[in-house]
């Protein structure tokens, strides 16, 4: 079995559908945005053996043709009749639509609204929708365990056990799995995760000392790595996100230390 994901990009409002033909500029966007229209990128997930002769599990032009025809058309009926839906109520409909046109099996879509806001439906559960959004906050700290000597610290953390600190531009993000009611609402919106994220993790965090500041991390919490940092972000958002009562369950948070180094709690 292998897995492909496609990923269609396109603009809807007063995008023409038929535009440039097959001088169309896929990269940055088909149908191009006119004027001030909306940008969306549709990430499709599927799975399946491979065509004996094509060596493809369905061809892209397939998946690129239902976006861009069927789910772009979605997207822009609700843009225009009911613009304060919740993205995840129209995943029902957008996974259905490419579903019923993709010749291999779809495992997920997921409609990207801006380089940090994504609503993924899988098709294994198609009475929720998964919500992410990330937020930063900068903050410092010293990877330092008490029990150990100086050397042993220095050994093992290196620069990280700088006595005086060093700090980072963290970027959190939070993976909610979000309920649609029976009408496909979600009662869980994107600014209850946002009001829930600032109050717990940005703003305790935000422009502070971990180690000094934040008890979790202070005399008797956990050494501040990434790896902690993503655990006692899900610990501090969990509780508040279910208590909501709005059907959410946080199901992990990713933390970026850099580009190049992040964790995800749990697993
Ligand atoms: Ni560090």
């Amino acid at each position: 079995m292998t897995e492909l994901i496609r990923i269609v990009r396109f603009a809807v409002g007063s995008a023409d559908p038929d535009g440039p033909g097959e001088h169309a500029n896929g990269h940055g966007g088909f149908p191009s945005a006119r004027g001030l229209d909306r940008y969306f990128e549709l990430s499709v997930r599927c799975r399946g053996e491979l065509g004996s002769q094509s060596g493809y599990i369905v061809n892209i032009k397939v998946i690129d043709d239902v976006v861009r025809s069927g789910a772009a058309a979605v997207i822009a009926r609700a843009c225009r009749d009911r613009p304060d839906a919740e993205p995840g109520e129209l995943m029902p409909e957008i996974l259905e639509t490419i579903r019923r046109a993709c010749p291999a099996e779809v495992s997920s879509v997921t409609l990207r609204l801006s380089p940090y806001y994504c609503v993924e439906m899988e098709a294994r559960d198609r009475s929720r929708v998964l919500v992410r959004q990330r937020f930063e906050f900068a903050a410092s700290h010293r990877l330092h365990v008490d029990h150990l000597s100086d050397e042993e610290n220095l050994l093992l953390f290196g620069k990280c056990n700088n006595p005086r600190g060093h700090g980072h531009n963290y970027i959190v993000e939070p993976c909610v799995e979000c309920a649609l009611d029976e009408d496909s609402r979600q009662p869980f919106t994107l600014l209850d995760l946002e009001r829930l994220t600032i109050a717990c993790v940005v703003e305790p965090f935000d422009h502070r000392n971990l180690n000094l500041e934040v008890d979790d991390f202070g005399p008797g919490g956990v050494n501040p790595t990434v790896e902690n940092i993503a655990r006692v972000c899900y610990e501090r958002l969990a509780k508040p996100i279910g208590n909501l009562g709005k059907g959410a369950r946080l199901r992990s948070v990713t933390v970026w230390e850099s580009e190049r180094t992040a964790a995800t709690y749990p697993a």
